[in-house]
């Protein structure tokens, strides 16, 4: 039974989902995984790191992130600060050799995310980015039906994740809409998940051509105020994608879609069959065969089940909700796996980096208003992913 002793750089939202999974998954799969000692949290908002030590029971606590990832009784420096303190807080942690977590995106540049994931494959340790998407059972399910040739050659990928969390412009500026602090807007914080789960399950994106916009150009300081400060990025995202395997995709994510509220959806044809994925209704997949008798032809509805990868974690039967906080917790298993065991994971940095990789081509792509191509030369030896 292997402690494994946590740093949590950033206790907000992310923080506190890592927290409550690394407990489920406690509860869940034991301790045989490892067991998850809360050592130090560093927040630079002191009543964040105070909530998380009295609700979590963190042994210490810190406002200084360069104290944590150099103490000596840290195993895991978990990252979950805004974007723009991944690449400092991961490469510190990575210097002083400890395994790292780090919320996605990787980083706020490819050129960032290039370099940490070149430290870090030297280093010996675990790299995890926690692209939590490919945790989805139905995900995997799909990857699995695209693998196995099931759906014949994969011709098209249309996909999109849409939410109206911004849609109301009196809200007001925070680092998401700050290029130092967020690197870009829709495309990094909601496209990079849709990024993510098409590169789990497609492979590499070869070419993408892209357009921006942003409907808010500017928002208040600060909550009620009449004194305005500039969106720098963009609130919608639009591209179209060449894959490396000669399929074809358009992608679209917007942060001010009018009735979305988590609306991350694709949908994938093939010559012998089609699927339809849309994270509202996480438990459904919708799978079509050309192969069935045609007067029988049409989409059906999978509930996910015990036979779907991860599922069986949490429920004994199927079509039984299961919910986001549970990608979490099975990210957290593969996590405490990898870092106990030695078990393989996707989301390495590697990964992180092939999407950091796309995100700059389609920043480039919209500003230059040019297709951006080459992508898929960038192949990782260490890569295990489709292409
Ligand atoms: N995987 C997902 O589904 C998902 C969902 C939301 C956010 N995220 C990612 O998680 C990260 C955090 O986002 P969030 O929504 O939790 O943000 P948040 O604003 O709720 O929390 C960020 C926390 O980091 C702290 N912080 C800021 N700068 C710091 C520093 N220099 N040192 C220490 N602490 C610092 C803040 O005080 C805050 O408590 C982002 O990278 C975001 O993209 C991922």
């Amino acid at each position: 039974m292997k402690k494994i002793r946590i740093g949590l750089v950033g206790a907000g939202w992310m923080g506190k989902a890592h927290l409550s999974a690394m407990l489920n998954e406690q509860m869940l799969f034991g301790p045989e995984y490892g067991v998850p000692v809360f050592e130090m949290v560093a927040d630079n908002n002191a009543a964040s790191a105070k909530v998380a030590k009295e609700k979590i029971g963190f042994n210490r606590v810190t406002d200084d992130w360069k104290v944590l990832v150099n103490d000596p009784d840290i195993d895991l420096v978990d990252i979950a600060t805004p974007n723009a303190f991944h690449y400092q807080v991961a490469k510190a942690a990575l210097e002083a050799g400890k395994n790292v977590y780090c919320e996605k995106p990787l980083s706020i540049s490819a050129a960032e995310s290039k370099e940490l994931a070149e430290l870090a494959a030297k280093k010996g340790v675990i790299y995890y980015v926690g692209f939590n998407n490919t945790q989805n059972p139905a995900n995997a399910y799909v990857r699995e039906l695209v693998q196995s040739g099931k759906l014949g050659q994969i011709m098209l990928f249309i996909g999109r994740y849409d939410q109206d969390q911004l849609l109301d412009p009196t809200l007001p500026i925070t680092w998401r809409h700050i290029n130092k602090l967020a690197g870009c807007g829709a495309l990094g914080d909601l496209g990079s998940h849709l990024l993510s789960v098409s590169q789990f399950i497609m492979g590499d994106i070869s070419a993408v051509n892209a357009m921006t916009t942003t409907i808010f150009p500017e928002r208040p300081k600060a909550k009620g105020s009449s004194e305005m400060a500039p969106v720098e990025n963009e609130d919608i995202i639009s591209f179209m994608i060449e894959y490396a395997n000669g399929a074809k995709g358009m992608i679209s994510s917007s942060r001010v879609a009018t009735g979305r509220k988590n609306y991350l959806a694709y949908e994938i044809q093939g010559t012998k069959g089609s699927v339809i994925y849309d994270l509202e209704r996480m438990g459904e997949v919708q799978v079509y065969f050309q192969s069935d008798e045609e007067v029988d032809r049409g989409f059906r509805k999978v509930f996910l089940n015990p036979l779907h990868k991860g599922y069986s974690a949490f429920q004994p039967a199927g079509g039984i909700a299961i919910a986001y906080n549970d990608m979490k917790v099975l990210e957290a298993h593969e996590l405490f796996s990898a870092i106990t065991k030695g078990t393989k994971y996707d989301c390495t940095f590697e990964f992180g980096y092939k999407i950091d990789r796309t995100v700059a081509a389609i920043l480039e792509s919209a500003k230059k208003r040019v297709w951006v191509d080459g992508l898929s030369e960038i192949l990782w030896a260490s890569c295990d992913f489709p292409s």
